[in-house]
């Protein structure tokens, strides 16, 4: 996934990255950082196809449906982190979401990174307050 990541985004024919995503891609090389993959041995990407009438709402279907997964996963102790920043890269080297997985560009996705968690994280659920339910 990152050397076909970072395959991709250097390739000396397309334009030069913006200064963001090349700092990324030189902490990947120097193996000091991985911004986008976070080091994740595993990343989930669902996308739908737009031009499908009985697709209705295909960004919500998505994302809903990495929601989805991500419960699942934290339920069976696998950690996850959305990667959002992979939507945003798309967009300054389109085609990268097709040459990692195969999904067309202009096609909505969202991804999920998973894998085991590198920390403990302790932070418990804040319920004091945190919501107001009425009950009629
Ligand atoms: C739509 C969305 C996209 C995100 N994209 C990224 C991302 O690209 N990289 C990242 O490190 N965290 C990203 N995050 C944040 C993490 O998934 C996570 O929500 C955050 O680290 C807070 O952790 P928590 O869920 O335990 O509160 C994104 C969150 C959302 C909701």
């Amino acid at each position: 996934m990152r050397e076909s990541f970072l395959e991709f985004v250097t390739d000396p024919s397309k334009k030069p990255l913006p200064r963001w995503i090349a700092v990324s891609v030189q902490r990947m090389n120097k193996d000091s950082g991985d911004l986008l993959f976070r080091g994740a041995s595993g990343l989930l990407v669902v996308s739908s196809d737009p031009a499908n009438p009985a697709v209705t709402t295909p960004r919500e279907d998505v994302t809903l449906a990495c929601a989805n997964f991500e419960l699942l996963a934290n339920a069976s102790g696998i950690a996850t982190c959305w990667c959002g920043y992979l939507g945003l890269v798309e967009q300054e080297v389109p085609g990268l979401v097709e040459h990692l997985v195969g999904v067309p560009a202009g096609h909505p996705f969202a991804a999920m990174l998973f894998g085991v968690s590198g920390i403990r994280y302790p932070r418990g659920v804040a319920r004091d307050g945190a919501a107001r339910i009425v009950y009629c």
